[in-house]
């Protein structure tokens, strides 16, 4: 069955990123010139989604102008001839995106669960706006590669270092085959030095709708929140889940010091601003700001 729906839950405070989020959502935070939502809207559109919804919160309404049609804005590029600026935001308004509110701010879990009427009974993607991969073929398209084989949910996951497992949703593998795993366990947020594994989900999720029932119990979990991760370790007792370790970067943008990382790595993959700022660069290398 080919996955054509996509949840990306967009209803957290930001506040890591207090006080640039205190009016403006932590997804229109851009890197370069594009907002970090959009790059996680590509990843979907690339892989071959069709209608994303986007659960919001309060304080969240840029998110709904930014995929809006703005008559304005484009009435004013067309008298200034600015077609190439047209393109640019054209890119971002070829798929069908609705939205929901999350009333209350309780977890990862209930934000995926206030859109199963938009899922209804078929199998869906899940996105995580933290979390940009950069790789040739797209992460969500491997993993709906991988679910074409097996026909169960597939789950995200990469190797991230010991020391820092407890900020993850880690598995304990099974067995592996090709980079897939069957799983034992899903463990949210294991305290330090307990983790099963250092193989953490990282953001990407294809679900069976099955997942709503577990869902539904509203179990409050690590943070006291209520997590998508024991849902997830609930179905696979009952339906196999596996864990796809996918091919490609990943660049955390929801911690401030990688999003500055990921700012200068995007800057530097462009022509237009590679040689600018590497000469930048050099030039701050040569200075010492400890001082
Ligand atoms: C969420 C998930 C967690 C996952 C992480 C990274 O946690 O609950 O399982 O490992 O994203 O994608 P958060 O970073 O929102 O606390």
């Amino acid at each position: 069955m080919k996955i054509k729906k996509a949840i990306i839950p967009a209803a957290g405070l930001g506040t890591r990123f207090l006080p640039a989020t205190k009016a403006m959502p932590k997804e229109m935070l851009p890197i370069v010139d594009r907002p970090t939502i959009e790059y996680i809207v590509k990843e979907a559109v690339d892989s071959g989604i069709e209608d994303i919804i986007i659960v919001t919160g309060k304080g969240k309404r840029a998110i709904e102008d930014h995929f809006d049609y703005s008559f304005e804005l484009e009435e004013n590029l067309k008298r200034k001839g600015k077609y190439d600026l047209l393109d640019e935001i054209h890119k971002s308004s070829n798929v069908d995106i609705h939205y929901i509110r999350q009333k209350e701010a309780k977890g990862l879990g209930h934000a995926i669960w206030s859109a199963r009427k938009f899922i209804g009974n078929e199998p869906f993607a899940v996105l995580l706006g933290d979390d940009i991969i950069k790789n040739e073929t797209p992460c969500l398209r491997q993993l709906m590669d991988r679910f074409d084989e097996v026909e169960q949910s597939v789950i995200g996951v990469q190797q991230v270092p010991e020391s820092e497992t407890h900020r993850y949703g880690v598995i304990s593998p099974l067995t592996e085959e090709n980079k897939l795993y069957q799983v034992e366990r899903f463990v949210e947020k294991p305290p330090q030095g307990t983790a099963p594994s250092n193989l953490a989900i990282i953001g990407r999720y294809l679900l069976t709708p099955q997942i709503f029932d577990f869902l539904a119990e509203q179990q409050i979990g690590a943070g006291g929140e209520i997590q998508l991760t024991d849902a997830i370790e609930k179905l696979n007792k009952v339906q196999k889940v596996y864990a796809y370790e996918f091919e490609g970067k990943r660049y955390d943008v929801g911690e401030k010091f990688d999003f500055i990382k990921t700012t200068v790595e995007f800057a530097l993959q462009r022509d237009d601003l590679r040689d600018q700022l590497m000469d930048y660069l050099v030039e701050l290398h040569q200075k010492d700001y400890r001082l």
